[in-house]
């Protein structure tokens, strides 16, 4: 096999965008032969590729050697597993399910097909000035982290971005709200960047700022198996709102804020300094850095070149699939915990959370209204840092 002949399920903002860039040629030996969606119009843009109304014509047509999954979130678990199983390989747009029992349910269709390459879309890995980030922290110039921080309270969406489409910010078409719609980005970042955490208590207010029934606004608390703390707060109903990363290690500080890294470097560990230090007011030096964001075109499309690469040559995955459950994992356990008022050890009880998800869709009352939104570039969706 030379090249990987690609199809796309879900033609909404996301799909068609990665549509058009593989159309524009930007993944090299990645052929899109295939669209498929559920609504006719969508496919109309289209007319030389091979169009399906349903994924499963879509994966047992013989077109395809991979597909792309946009869907809403909860279909790409079962799309997922329907395309493994039947020898398709699959990247699978952030979040890679909407709970946690779900991501393992793919991963273990990934486990039992171990042949099939699984991606998850999880592109600011793609991106230099988190590469730099990760490259500095594993070669410990930070030292041991002691605390991460991160305030994103910058993603403002107004009414009409929740009425653009029915399945938004439901417990039963999306599944949650800003964690797991917003923020899997930046919850995957943190654990790759530092580690997973190993407690959460969380405190999510369920629709402080829309006519939603899913959290719009969210602090959370957590701590790491190392005893690294951090706070994680963020809403979409917050203007302007901040987005500030901070991360703490015994070497010095790392902030990320308004697209620039900065890293103050402690000169001497901040642990030995105070036990050899003879002054009580003494502090260590630092040396403050800025670090250079460097160039990020096409992350989405980095990602996908990586994917093809995987397929055809065999290089390793920038995103694995399976390492997409530790953002949902997050997602839930804070919801989890504030729905259950207490603090929340991990690893989750996926069937458990799976059950109060369970119970809160078919508790809703909720009637969503779809209002047709004006025209727009979703691209300015993309988080910036
Ligand atoms: N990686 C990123 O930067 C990024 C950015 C935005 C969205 N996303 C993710 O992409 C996914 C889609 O989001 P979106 O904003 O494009 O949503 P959207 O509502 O704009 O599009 C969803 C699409 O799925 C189609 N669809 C629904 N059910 C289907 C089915 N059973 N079979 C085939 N098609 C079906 C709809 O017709 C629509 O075309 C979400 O999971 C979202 O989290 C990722």
């Amino acid at each position: 096999m030379d090249k990987v002949r690609i199809g796309i399920v879900g033609l909404g903002n996301m799909g068609r965008f990665h549509a058009n860039y593989i159309l524009e040629g930007k993944v090299n030996r990645c052929e899109l032969t295939s669209v498929c969606s559920i609504v006719p119009a969508e496919l109309e843009p289209f007319p030389d590729l091979k169009q399906f109304s349903s994924s499963e014509e879509l994966i047992r047509s013989g077109e395809i050697d991979a597909v792309l999954i946009a869907t809403p979130h909860f279909q790409h678990t079962s799309m997922g597993i329907d395309a493994l199983e039947n020898g398709i390989h699959i990247m699978v747009e952030k979040p890679i399910s909407v709970h946690k029992a779900d991501c393992e349910r793919l991963i273990q269709a990934h486990e039992k097909h171990p042949d099939r390459v699984f991606g998850a879309m999880f592109q600011l890995r793609a991106e230099p000035r988190w590469q730099k980030l990760k490259k500095l922290i594993d070669e410990g110039e930070l030292g041991e982290i002691v605390r991460i921080n991160w305030i994103i309270s910058d993603w403002y969406r107004t009414e009409a971005y929740y009425g653009s489409s029915a399945w938004r910010a439901t417990w039963k078409g999306e599944g949650g709200g800003v964690l797991l719609n917003q923020c899997p980005h930046n919850l995957d970042l943190m654990q790759w960047l530092c580690s997973p955490p190993s407690k959460i208590r969380g405190f999510c207010q369920l629709g402080r700022y829309h006519g939603i029934e899913v959290e719009d606004n969210v602090t959370f608390y957590f701590e790491c198996a190392n005893g690294a703390t951090g706070v994680f707060v963020t809403s979409t109903g917050e203007f302007p709102g901040t987005n500030r990363l901070e991360i703490s290690g015994t070497r010095g500080q790392i902030v990320v804020e308004n697209g620039v890294t900065r890293f103050t470097r402690n000169e001497s560990c901040m642990l030995e300094f105070s036990k050899t230090a003879k002054a009580g007011f003494a502090k260590p030096e630092v040396w403050n850095v800025e670090i250079p964001a460097g160039n990020a075109e096409m992350p989405h499309a980095i990602v996908l070149q990586n994917f093809t690469d995987a397929i055809l040559d065999g290089t390793p995955l920038m995103v694995p699939g399976h390492e997409g459950m530790h953002s949902v994992e997050m997602a839930n356990a804070a919801l989890y915990s504030s729905l259950t008022d207490q603090t929340i050890e991990l690893p989750l009880d996926g069937p458990a959370y799976e059950a109060k998800l369970n119970q809160l869709i078919a508790d809703s009352t909720f009637e969503k209204k779809v209002v047709e939104s004006s025209g727009e570039d979703f691209t300015k969706s993309f988080t910036k840092q």
